[in-house]
């Protein structure tokens, strides 16, 4: 499968405003809980560098908090404070020196925020947390509805608290232009704050951010357009939506397409689109979507023909054929790639090897791609 240029669709570049990435492989956004104060450390640069040399068209850094209390967890980066975008710069510089396009996802976690690292349980902060200094935080969410029966109980936002946000997500756009990123995703899916403004379980507000769809669009419409306004023109904006939230009464496709055709209007390029996380796993309600290659792309396949826009397909894509296929079927733009990275960061690489598109490793940093292609000559001789 290949383009008129003998390319497979994979590699061949998109440009979105005035930016190219170089493929259509986007290294999906991935807390890492490791940060302290919000600010990265070693392992940042460590994690970032590995991914990086990776080969994607773009890396999304990973959810960067726009308020210290929009964190999820202890662990989670800021970009809250000059000095917080600061800190990120250098991993900025370190995509961008490997080739990639660099992307950072601007995130608050809401009524999600205030919770334990995976590995301390994945659950809301408890004795087991304080007792290693970690703290619970009061949260904000749009009405006070707890994600599940056994988590916090958040603090219904004012209208001067949402417009301090949509402040904070402008400060935060600055911050990240001045850092070096040439992309912004805004992480509008997964339960977190602006998804829960959307989403008819989480928000039940009378006033003009809730009720009608129209109005539990208002926030992520908002945040866009002050994102779109300090952001300069020649830099893309992704959106990502939690494309259905997998549970009764809930956000549907439909939803989803409607929103999408606004956020263009405000200047937003991409539609990531992405599923659920509205509700504790543990919820009756919280059905989810059943999982299986490519389980979400049904979802960037409806948003991009009936929004017209372009989207990114995500969840569970292992496959360099599998990746092909969906773009040649013209269901996404790009293919966004998460856990399939940490299990092996090259993967963008490997997959250009499986579709052909890099028979000579002529794509690779030459300290490895000049004994790749020796080798991969070596190997075939002792085939023959
Ligand atoms: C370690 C880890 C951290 C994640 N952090 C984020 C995040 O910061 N923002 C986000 O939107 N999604 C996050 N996700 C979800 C991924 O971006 C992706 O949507 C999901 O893992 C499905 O893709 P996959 O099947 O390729 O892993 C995270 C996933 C993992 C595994």
């Amino acid at each position: 499968m290949s383009n008129t240029t003998g390319q497979p669709l994979l590699f061949t570049p998109l440009t979105l405003r005035g930016v190219t990435a170089a493929n259509r492989i986007v290294i999906s956004p991935m807390c890492q809980y490791s940060a302290n104060g919000g600010l990265p450390n070693q392992w940042h640069q460590q994690h970032i560098s590995g991914l990086a040399a990776g080969g994607a068209g773009v890396v999304i850094m990973e959810a960067s908090a726009v308020q210290d209390r929009g964190r999820i967890t202890h662990g989670d980066l800021g970009i809250w404070s000059d000095a917080h975008g600061e800190a990120l710069a250098p991993l900025a510089q370190i995509i961008r020196d490997s080739g990639s396009v660099p992307a950072i996802q601007l995130a608050h976690a809401g009524r999600k925020a205030s919770m334990q690292r995976p590995w301390h349980g994945n659950g809301p902060l408890d004795q087991t947390d304080a007792a290693r200094g970690e703290l619970p935080w009061d949260i904000v969410a749009p009405s006070e509805v707890p994600t599940g029966d056994e988590f916090m109980v958040p603090h219904a936002m004012t209208v001067a608290q949402i417009d301090e946000l949509v402040d904070d997500f402008a400060a935060a756009t600055i911050r990240a232009h001045k850092a070096g990123f040439d992309l912004i995703e805004i992480h509008g899916g997964h339960g977190y704050l602006i998804h829960s403004f959307y989403s008819p379980l989480s928000n039940l507000r009378d006033d003009e951010y809730g009720g009608s769809r129209e109005n539990r669009m208002r926030l992520p419409i908002r945040v866009a357009a002050a994102i779109r306004a300090n952001w300069p023109d020649d830099k893309p904006l992704f959106f990502r939506v939690s494309g259905v939230d997998g549970a009764e009464g809930g956000w549907e496709v439909e939803d989803s397409v409607a929103l999408a055709k606004e956020l263009k209007k405000v200047g937003v390029d991409v539609i990531d689109c992405s599923s659920g996380g509205i509700a504790a796993a543990t919820s009756p309600v919280a059905r989810g979507l059943p999982r299986g290659p490519g389980f979400q792309v049904y979802i960037a396949e409806q948003v991009r023909r009936e929004a017209d826009i372009a989207t990114q397909a995500v969840g569970l894509i292992t496959d360099a054929d599998q990746a092909e296929k969906i773009l040649q079927d013209g269901d996404a733009d790009l293919i966004s790639i998460a856990r399939e990275a940490l299990y092996n960061p090259y993967w963008p690489r490997h997959a250009a090897q499986q579709l052909g598109a890099d028979d000579a490793f002529s794509e690779w940093p030459h300290q490895y791609g000049w004994w790749l292609e020796r080798r991969a000559i070596a190997r075939a001789k002792i085939a023959k």
